[in-house]
């Protein structure tokens, strides 16, 4: 196979795409271990090998994202971790870029610094609770039907992709999601107002483009989180809007 990928050493300097190529890759190989086979090469070789983001490398952390001919997370609609091989032909040319979006810089060839999602996360995604004795588990009551979707909501895993797919670079989906979550539960409720203006105020602060109902995003994300999570969002925004709600520090 013949692999483009994005070297660029470190933010300050200019990238280029750089051509190598790939010898005995097994179908069952995830993609990073791909990555991996090349790296040793590399290494034994003397050159640098290649920057990418990793850790659980089970489709959980979020960190492993990449565009791959131009898809985000790749062909198929899960983590980079979790593509595998299989999903590629002998002798293909595959291009490897990190995430393009303003809000996403670069930091060295495959990895972009995304703290911009943590700033959005401390703005407003979490509960403000008395810490103490764990309160007994069925003292608050929690629909189904609103479990499930808190649930849904809360698969997320930070990993970007719907912002890099976007072609407006929007984070959008993202917040939704980190809102709906919170938001559908009881324990939620009392800072409900503010989390939303609070949370969407760090997002257009940071360097994000805003939503215009493409559905890029959705597309994408490994976790299938929806285009309703943004219809949420919208209505608890435009709830807190008109209630007047300030974004309480
Ligand atoms: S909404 Fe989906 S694509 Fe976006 S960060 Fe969360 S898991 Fe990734
Ligand atoms: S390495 Fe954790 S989701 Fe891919």
């Amino acid at each position: 196979m013949t692999l483009k990928i994005w070297r660029q050493v470190s933010p300050v300097k200019k990238g280029k795409m750089v051509s190598y190529h790939v010898t005995d890759v097994s179908p069952d190989m995830s993609f990073l271990e791909m990555l991996d086979v090349l790296n040793e090469k590399l290494i034994l070789d003397g050159d640098d090998p290649i920057a990418f983001d990793h850790d659980c490398r089970e489709g959980i952390c979020g960190s492993c994202g990449l565009m791959i001919d131009g898809v985000a997370h790749g062909p198929e609609q899960a983590t980079v971790c979790q593509l595998h091989m299989r999903s590629f032909k002998d002798g293909d040319v595959i291009d490897i870029e990190p995430w393009r979006s303003g809000g996403f810089p670069v930091v060295k060839d495959l990895v972009v610094d995304r703290s911009a999602f943590d700033r959005i996360i401390s703005a407003g995604g979490f509960i403000s609770a008395p810490t103490g004795t764990a309160p007994e588990a069925h003292a608050t009551p929690v629909p189904k039907k609103d479990s499930d979707a808190a649930f849904d909501a809360a698969t997320c895993i930070g990993c970007g992709a719907c912002v890099a797919a976007c072609p407006n670079g929007s984070a959008m989906l993202f917040t939704a999601a980190k809102v709906s979550h919170l938001g559908l539960l009881p324990q939620g409720q009392p800072e409900r107002d503010a989390r939303v203006l609070r949370m969407v105020g760090q997002q257009d602060a940071e360097d994000f483009g805003g939503c215009t109902n493409i559905g890029e995003c959705s597309a994408v994300c490994p976790k299938g989180i929806s285009m309703e999570t943004i219809s949420r969002l919208n209505h608890d925004l435009l709830g807190a809007l008109r209630a007047g709600a300030v974004p309480a520090s």
